[in-house]
């Protein structure tokens, strides 16, 4: 099975599907590997690399027929949809839950799609957890972010000439890329509180030695493991106990997300002016709306001497180890989709049937439609 990899067409991802040990890998396995000139440059893997790796390096991305793949970070462009032919494999993160026109395009070329974001968070399937592994490295990005923001230093500080106090860190949402932020804020030396919704975090909070803020709201969380939306009640009184606490902190770094929903809005312009000039919020959540009211989604903005950095895309900003995680979690969907180099999709199987968004067989769609 030969498989493409194209250069990123988003703007700002430097991140690659495959770096070249990855490729390696595939190539002893018994896939084909074709790799569009410059494709990982960003992440800093050249071309030769690839081909050393056994690749064929090729200018543009060319057709991919039926029965082979593209792998790619993002979503494919126009003009790349136009090269996969029916029946046709693409694998990426393909934001089925909210890009509902690029998967119907996909749908209508007759690819068969896989999201990254769709695979099923099981065990079996933890080392193909893309979601996971960019989810460690933005919330590892967005510390190292707002440290060089703050005008403070992180630890503390016993000298001559005086004692500083550590910063003080506010993490809301204790998920993957929280309880990484967490740690990395930690590491530097700083104070860290954490809040997360699913009231098993607050143990996972403690054991990285942050506390556990107590808000007095406590939300469910699904069988997948994420968290349930909370209720309008619930929601009130979570903005009233943060209204109140947010300017107490340096930093306050968000990540609460809820699968397919606008990110809650945590933070309101009143805790924001609260907020001593110089204190950063960096706001993961900025991809699906922010969780802080004056995010603006890309962009770094000053409000009152608040800095609060809006990236979008923070995994890409460490892109050649993100890349290389990514790329080991393409590699294990890959190997799990066609072993050995022969694709032999098994809609029955959990993790190819969670992951898959268009072109199962029709009689599969309908009668999950029915049960
Ligand atoms: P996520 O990116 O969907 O959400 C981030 C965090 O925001 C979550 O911890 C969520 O509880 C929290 N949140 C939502 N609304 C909130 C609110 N109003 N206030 C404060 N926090 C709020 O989640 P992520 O990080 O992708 O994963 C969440 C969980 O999924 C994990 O902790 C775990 O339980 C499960 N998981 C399971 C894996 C497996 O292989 N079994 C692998 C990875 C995650």
């Amino acid at each position: 099975m030969r498989i493409s990899v194209p250069r990123e067409s988003a703007p700002g991802e430097n991140r690659v599907a495959l770096t070249p040990d990855a490729v390696a890998k595939l190539v002893s396995s018994g896939f084909d590997v074709s790799v569009e000139r410059g494709a990982g440059t960003a992440a800093g893997f050249v071309d030769e690399a690839y081909r050393d790796a056994g690749a064929a390096l090729t200018e543009r991305t060319e057709p991919v027929p039926a029965g082979e793949a593209i792998v790619l970070v993002g979503k494919p462009d126009a003009s790349l949809v136009r090269m996969l032919e029916n029946g046709s494999i693409a694998i990426g993160f393909l934001q089925p839950l909210t890009d509902t026109e690029g998967v119907a395009a996909l749908r209508d070329r007759g690819v068969v799609a896989f999201a990254m974001e769709s695979i099923p968070r099981i065990t079996r399937a933890q080392s193909m957890d893309a979601l996971s592994s960019q989810a460690t490295v933005a919330g590892y990005k967005a510390v190292l972010l707002a440290a060089d923001r703050s005008p403070k230093l992180f630890p503390l500080l016993m000298t001559a000439a005086g004692t500083i106090a550590p910063a003080r860190v506010l993490v809301l949402g204790a998920g993957v890329a929280g309880l990484q932020a967490i740690a990395t804020a930690r590491r530097l030396g700083a104070v860290v509180s954490a809040f997360d919704v699913r009231p098993a975090v607050a143990e996972q909070v403690r054991s990285l030695g942050a506390s556990f803020l107590d808000l007095g709201v406590q939300g469910e969380e699904t069988e997948g493991g994420y968290a349930r939306e909370l209720t309008p009640e619930q929601q009130q009184a979570q903005h009233a106990a943060l209204d109140e606490r947010i300017p107490e902190f340096d930093i306050v770094i968000t990540t609460a997300a809820v699968p397919g929903r606008p990110a809650p809005k945590l933070i309101h312009a009143v805790a924001v002016g609260a907020m001593r000039p110089g204190s950063v919020i960096v706001d993961l959540a900025s991809e699906t709306g922010g969780n802080c009211e004056l995010t603006e989604p890309g962009r770094e903005i000053v409000h009152e001497g608040v800095t609060i950095v809006g990236f979008t895309n923070v995994a890409s900003l460490v892109p050649a180890d993100a890349s290389r995680l990514y790329a080991r979690n393409v590699s294990e969907l890959l190997a799990h989709l066609a072993p050995g180099g022969t694709l032999a999709l098994d809609f029955e199987d959990e993790i190819t049937a969670g992951a898959c968004v268009t072109g199962r067989p029709s009689t599969m769609v309908a009668a999950e439609a029915a049960s």
